[in-house]
């Protein structure tokens, strides 16, 4: 069902690399309230082609970018600029660990990779806002969000350096939303709950997660589409005066104690 909330609005989505990836549904999501957008990924996630499906359906230009890369940014906004003039929404819908992809435990943390994955997952958020910033490139009440999870605030064995990576990108948005303020910006974390995507299923046990999760969680979990749908709302005119928030969407996973699905487990006298 659309609604119209994001007519005229145009923006950068980072992140779509299948049907599964959260930044798909959100893309698809958009076009559907009527936004115009560009799709960016690594140029290694371009090469498999999938996501020309979606450019197709969406209408959009597709402009690959290492989220890493200073440079790689500068040209994709140089791009969004000359295409859109201002724009009014960016996803950073971004994520990766070496030590969860190659199984090293946290204990056993290979710094080289930590680097790495801290810079895709969440120095990336930085970089993005900052290209955006020195261009000047975004409307007064434009929003920028970003794809996060609870483990920067609990514990979850095998998130691995990704909690860490989480926590740091989650206090990105909070400093740099500060800075944003001053242009009418808002800035925003939205912290998802387990989703079968290529980068959720990498994390071990990520079964037990997304189980255990829907089993706490009061109105089970959010679905990537259902992520979307909230997504939309970020972007629309409709929250205007929420910024540097971490929003859960997660069902209420984050604030039940034990629900008592989880307690029949245990109490079995
Ligand atoms: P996904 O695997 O579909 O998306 C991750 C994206 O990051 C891919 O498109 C990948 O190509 C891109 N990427 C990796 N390195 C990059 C780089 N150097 N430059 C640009 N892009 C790069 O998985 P998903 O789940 O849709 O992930 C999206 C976001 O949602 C991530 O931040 C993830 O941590 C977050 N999230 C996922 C949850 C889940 O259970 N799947 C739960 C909560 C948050």
């Amino acid at each position: 069902m659309s609604y119209g909330l994001l007519k005229g609005k145009k923006g950068i989505i980072f992140g779509a690399l299948n049907e599964q990836s959260i930044a798909w549904k959100v893309a698809e999501r958009c076009h559907e309230e009527g936004a115009e957008f560009i799709l960016s990924n690594a140029p290694i996630a371009l090469r498999m082609g999938e996501l020309n499906g979606l450019a197709e359906k969406t209408g959009s230009e597709i402009i690959g970018a290492d989220a890493t890369s200073t440079e790689d940014l500068e040209k994709l906004f140089d791009a969004a600029v000359a295409k859109f003039g201002k724009i009014d929404f960016i996803l950073h819908s971004i994520g990766m660990s070496v030590n969860v992809r190659k199984g090293k435990h946290y204990t056993e943390m290979n710094y080289d990779w930590l680097e790495k994955g801290w810079d895709i997952s969440a120095v990336s958020f930085h970089k993005v806002m900052r290209t955006a910033w020195e261009k000047d490139c975004m409307n007064e009440w434009g929003s920028i969000l970003a794809l996060s999870y609870i483990a920067a605030q609990r514990t979850f064995p095998d998130y691995n350096d990704m909690s860490d990576n989480k926590a740091y990108l989650e206090s990105i948005a909070r400093t740099f939303g500060y800075y944003w303020g001053e242009r009418k910006v808002r800035v925003n974390t939205v912290s998802q709950s387990p989703t079968v995507t290529t980068a959720g299923s990498g994390v071990k046990g990520f079964g037990g997660f997304l189980g255990y999760a829907e089993d706490m969680s009061p109105l089970g979990n959010a679905s990537a589409l259902e992520c979307a749908d909230y997504c939309v709302t970020m972007f629309s005119d409709l929250t205007k005066k929420v910024t540097m928030q971490n929003l859960f969407h997660d069902g209420g996973f984050s604030n039940t104690g034990v629900s008592q699905k989880v307690i029949n487990k245990y109490d079995v006298e």
